[in-house]
């Protein structure tokens, strides 16, 4: 069977790649005929041979758990350049739990908390950053945290779901049909789930504390003014290379007289 071909029928651009992948991946021959199988149907090569690169780890990726993305590098860029040795990360709406993972291997002894409402994507995270000791939570936003990290976060990674409802039919099928719609779906204008995480970040946030988050290049100015209105000081960076934004909103801390540090929440 030419599997570069049964692929490139298929509309796989990487075709060559994937079949050096896919042979490397499969145990026997009956097993790599599955796996061309189901990636000529359209499933995700991440899904199928379980794992995805992402900032040259492998992230163990099940199946219609969100594949992380290569643009998503440069949030996870963004946080390694701003976050010291010992801070306090959590990595909500972790999906895989990639970029938590990413950021624990780029800055030393970090303390990582994570958490995702769809179970599948937990189970994912508690494999993915078990090597660097991450707790792993499963529910709503901050709603499964403890409590004691109110006020002591210095890193909040959140790439929440941000693709509009009305344009989730216009994804390809790799994301609409084999991606959770919790994964995706953010509501009217993409930003319903930012809105709520921007909303409470201030009380979660250590002084001077950041969130960053990924979003579309049209969305960023709302989302500027999403973050300005929780109490956040917002700051958009953008790589053209991976056409990728990231809102990055800071915490204000005030000086009072005795030099102390508060925040505003
Ligand atoms: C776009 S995916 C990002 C996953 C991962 N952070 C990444 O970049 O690869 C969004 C994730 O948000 C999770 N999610 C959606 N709504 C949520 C909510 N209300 N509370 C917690 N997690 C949520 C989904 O289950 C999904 O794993």
């Amino acid at each position: 069977m030419d599997i570069a071909a049964r692929l490139r029928a298929a509309g796989c651009v990487f075709a060559e790649d994937e079949t050096r992948l896919l042979i490397s991946a499969a145990r026997t021959p009956d097993d790599l005929a599955t796996m061309v199988d189901r990636r000529a149907a359209g499933l995700p090569l991440e899904h199928i041979v379980g794992w995805a690169e992402f900032c040259g780890l492998r992230i163990a990726v099940d199946p219609g758990v969100f594949v992380p993305r290569r643009r998503t590098e440069f949030l996870v860029r963004q946080a390694a350049d701003l976050a010291r040795s010992g801070a306090v990360v959590v990595d909500l709406c972790c999906g895989s739990g990639a970029l938590g993972a990413a950021l624990a291997a780029a800055v030393e002894r970090i303390e990582l908390y994570a958490a995702d409402i769809d179970p599948a994507a937990v189970r994912c995270t508690r494999r993915n950053v078990a090597a660097a000791g991450g707790h792993v939570y499963e529910g709503d936003l901050y709603e499964p945290l403890p409590v004691n990290l109110r006020g002591r976060v210095d890193i909040l990674l959140a790439n929440v779901p941000y693709v509009p409802t009305e344009a989730i039919g216009l994804l390809p099928p790799e994301a609409r049909i084999h991606e959770a719609q919790v994964a995706l779906d953010g509501g009217s204008d993409g930003l319903d789930v930012l809105r709520r995480v921007a909303a409470a970040a201030p009380l979660w946030l250590a002084p001077g504390g950041r969130l960053l988050v990924e979003t579309s290049e049209r969305q960023a100015p709302q989302s500027v003014e999403i973050f300005a209105l929780s109490g956040l000081i917002p700051q958009v960076v953008s790589s053209y290379e991976l056409d990728a934004t990231v809102v990055i909103g800071t915490s204000p801390a005030l000086q009072n007289g005795s030099g102390k540090l508060f925040s505003i929440t």
